[in-house]
């Protein structure tokens, strides 16, 4: 007897294209894919809707422990499977840091009973931790090491090049950069605090900020021999240059990234479209677009970083920086999809296949016998206006607010169990920490 019996599924994936074919599961495994008509607990009828492996979304800000009037690991992670997510990496910009075996297990220890996906959580680098590295980034639920060139939300900073090659040279799993120049955006911070308007965003952290930290990264990378992954890529010079370092550096964008660009998102949204690196020119939006058609781009990764609305309508540069975004990375992506700008299996190859790939994930990310039963199921035909009262977020909005979208996360999955139908939340937080083979 099977668990449960996905029927008539379009099942999508980047290697196969996409095949109808039905899925059973048992003890959270999927152990049959084909024709099949064997007795379930539960059976499901996917006709005219197209299962994903569980969307993976590997980078989000739940802001627990410090500041949990923003987000904490409950609300961040129900956000996620209202949105069809059902693993998230979360960031070590906390308060404490996430620098310490100590604050990982805090984390984990949190995260255990209140999670409603899977989860796991990068380990900050630092001068200080840089030595034990090695071992901090193989602890149990650890996605591996974050290191921010640049400020932004939090204390997290590796300013100077020595400290960047010490953290490389430090461990084997790929690490994950915020890449902006510290020198550059200090030496014009007086940019954005003289023209005190959301619209010098993008001119104080400016193209130069990210294409020069870009620059040192791939060299720091080269030196050391350790893969990186470029967080949010927002230039496209970097593009054409990390075009040429696919053997040393990876690349996530955002949906953001993709989706608004300057001066209507300033115009439009003011200090809710304000984030770090920013939203540029369309013209770079473009590039980004580029980068997914010539495979440059590996993942899509949300940066859902919340702020309450009272703290984003403070005057810039006072606003914090950062926008929610793991509850409508597949809204937006799959209504991209709905506007031929990249096929759904492109999509699961971004935000599926590659993370497992990248990250080392064992057992998640491919619709595949023995395989964890996480699956996104989608309605590509479904039309829904996307609102800040769906925003299951903790800081209860969006910049999508009153957006129209085609494509739509019907149901979550996870472990075989059904966890959001129709956007209603169905059951107990039974997200679990992701495991590694890396
Ligand atoms: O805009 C941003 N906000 N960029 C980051 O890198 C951090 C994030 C946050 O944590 O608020």
């Amino acid at each position: 007897m099977y668990d449960l019996l996905l029927k008539n599924a379009k099942i999508v994936t980047a290697d196969d294209g996409i095949i109808e074919a039905d899925i059973a599961t048992i003890d959270g495994k999927i152990v049959e894919i084909g024709a099949l008509d064997g007795a379930a607990k539960e059976n499901i009828d996917c006709y005219g809707l197209h299962i994903l492996p569980g969307i993976i979304d590997t980078q989000v800000h739940f802001r627990e422990p410090g500041n949990t009037h923003k987000e904490d690991l409950e609300t961040g992670t129900l956000s996620a499977i209202a949105g069809g997510i059902t693993s998230i990496f979360e960031m070590p910009n906390t308060d404490p840091l996430t620098t310490s075996k100590e604050a990982l297990f805090d984390k984990i220890l949190r995260a255990n009973g209140r999670a409603w996906c899977n989860f796991a959580f990068f380990i900050g680098g630092t001068k200080e931790n840089a030595k034990e590295l090695p071992f901090l980034e193989k602890l149990p639920a650890c996605a591996g090491v974050k290191v921010f060139m640049g400020s932004s939300t939090g204390n997290l900073l590796t300013e100077d090049d020595e400290t960047l090659i010490e953290i490389l040279e430090n461990g084997s799993r790929r690490v994950a950069v915020h890449a902006e120049d510290e020198k550059r955006l200090k030496d014009r911070q007086t940019i954005a605090e003289e023209k005190a308007d959301v619209h010098a965003h993008p001119i104080w952290r400016d193209e130069e900020t990210a294409v020069e930290a870009t620059r040192r990264l791939i060299k720091a990378a080269y030196r050391t021999g350790r893969q990186v992954h470029v967080l949010h890529v927002t230039t496209a010079k970097e593009m054409q240059m990390l075009a040429k370092y696919r053997d040393i550096a990876s690349v996530e964008v955002t949906p953001q990234h993709l989706t608004l660009f300057a001066p209507d998102c300033y115009d439009r949204l003011g200090t809710l479209a304000q984030m770090n690196p920013p939203i540029r020119e369309k013209k770079h939006m473009e590039a980004l677009w580029e980068g997914i058609e010539n495979n440059t781009v590996k993942i899509i990764g949300s940066d859902h970083a919340p702020h309450t609305l009272e703290e984003k309508k403070q005057p810039y540069p006072k606003s914090p920086s950062g926008m929610p975004g793991v509850q409508t990375l597949l809204p937006i992506m799959l209504s991209h999809v709905n506007l031929g700008k990249l096929s759904l299996e492109k999509l699961v190859e971004l935000a599926a296949h590659n993370p497992r790939k990248l990250y080392g994930i064992k057992n998640k990310g491919y619709i595949k016998v023995g395989y964890d039963a996480d699956f996104t199921i989608v309605d590509m035909q479904a039309k829904r206006t996307i609102t800040n009262d769906w925003i299951k977020s903790k800081c209860g909005w969006t910049p999508y607010h009153g957006l129209n979208v085609q494509g739509w996360p019907i149901m979550t999955i996870i472990g075989g169990c059904v966890v959001m139908r129709e956007d209603k939340i169905i059951g107990e937080p039974i997200g679990s920490e992701v495991k590694f083979t890396t």
